[in-house]
């Protein structure tokens, strides 16, 4: 990176100061996901509407919100940032007397809220919310093919045996419970996951699958599934994220260097298909047209590479640093929203190849570009 980059960065975190500042104050009762056709966020969090069991308070993006309160905090020391953040976290503990609807992504929703507020201001009660996820997490998982079971029972659909890449992420709540309770038996869940994902999941040209399905009462691996991507064998590009940036947070929490390894195959694989234009499509093997994008999946991409670059030898840092900085400024430059016209600041994401809707925003976009974005500045802290 050079003095222009410095530059934007500086220039960059300045402008997320100014834009969080309002958007949090606006919506400091919510839980948002996604902005509506005039720019405001929803509310998921929002107990007069009829929500399905998993698209309420039970959506599994429901702790970046809280996440983006906490990484602001850490650079502001604004205490509105505080009570916004624990007004999330307080709602997000009902979830666990719903039950139903609590899935394999309480990583997602309690690290970047209950375990990042325990980090940063010690608050003892909350801790006991993000054991208690990590217990939910622990339970998820099969002795037989050592994976996390991912969702619960889909109509018409047997689940018993997925297990999908997301988890990777998820699995840093696990890495948590166990430094936090010295109590290896999180960790051991997390890391035989991982080495299940390792085996199974990565491809020969470090790309990753979505879904692997594994025979529930033997463990035999049986089939991968597209999942989110564009078809059988293609790359998902948020999954090439998780896959990645996860590698490298199971590497950090454990000193495995497989880990590092396999986060380097991943990061080769996508710095590879980063195209000229540096914006990223929803699957690096979708056909040209139609161009669907997804500016979360690059935000994701971006913060592994960064991270990535921490554990290598000075002489290699570039190599990430420099794609990684390329995709940001991309973001910045053409897909970032820094007006009062909208709430969320990334736009142009997707959630899958195949859903009718494209280029929206996603609440977890904005946390993965800000994430990214401090990680620059050498400000920012690791929740992961
Ligand atoms: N974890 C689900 C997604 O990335 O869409």
């Amino acid at each position: 990176m050079d003095r222009n980059d410095q530059k934007w960065i500086a220039e960059t975190i300045e402008r997320i100061r100014e834009k969080i500042s309002w958007v949090s104050e606006k919506n400091k009762e919510r839980i948002p996901y996604t902005t509506d056709e005039n720019g405001n966020y929803d509310d998921r969090s929002d107990n007069t509407k009829e929500w399905n069991i998993d698209d309420g308070l039970n959506w599994w993006t429901n702790g970046f919100w809280g996440g983006i309160m906490w990484l602001l905090y850490q650079d502001t020391k604004d205490d509105r940032y505080i009570a916004a953040a624990r007004s999330c976290e307080k709602k997000l503990e009902q979830t666990f007397f719903d039950y139903y609807g609590l899935h394999h992504d309480v990583g997602f929703m309690f690290v970047p809220t209950a375990v990042a507020d325990y980090r940063i201001t010690g608050n003892a009660e909350v801790k006991k919310a993000a054991l208690l996820a990590a217990n939910l997490l622990a339970g998820r998982f099969n002795l037989q093919g050592n994976y996390i079971r991912a969702w619960n029972d889909l109509p018409n659909q047997d689940t018993r045996g997925w297990a999908i890449i997301d988890c990777m992420f998820n699995i840093s709540l696990l890495y948590w419970a166990s430094k936090e309770t010295r109590d290896p038996r999180y960790q051991n869940i997390a890391m035989r996951h991982a080495d299940s994902v390792m085996r199974y999941f990565i491809r020969e040209d470090g790309s990753s699958i979505h879904i692997g399905e594994f025979e529930p009462d033997t463990g035999v691996f049986v089939k991968s599934h597209k999942g989110q991507g564009y078809g059988e064998g293609s790359a998902w590009t948020r999954g090439q994220g998780w896959a990645l940036y996860g590698f490298v947070n199971s590497y950090t929490n454990t000193g495995k260097k497989e880990y590092l390894d396999t986060a380097k195959r991943v990061a080769h694989y996508c710095i590879a298909n980063i195209p000229e234009s540096g914006i990223i499509p929803v699957d690096f093997r979708q056909p040209a047209e139609p161009a669907w994008e997804d500016s979360c999946g690059a935000c994701v991409i971006a913060g592994g590479l960064i991270e990535l670059a921490n554990y290598v030898p000075e002489a290699e840092k570039q190599a990430y640093l420099h794609p990684a900085v390329k995709i940001l400024r991309t973001i910045t430059e053409t897909r970032a929203d820094w007006n009062k016209d909208c709430d969320a600041i990334v736009q142009n994401c997707s959630a899958a190849y195949h859903d009718s809707r494209h280029h929206f925003t996603m609440v977890y976009a904005d946390y993965f570009y800000i994430e990214a974005i401090y990680k620059l500045d050498h400000t920012g802290i690791l929740l992961w």
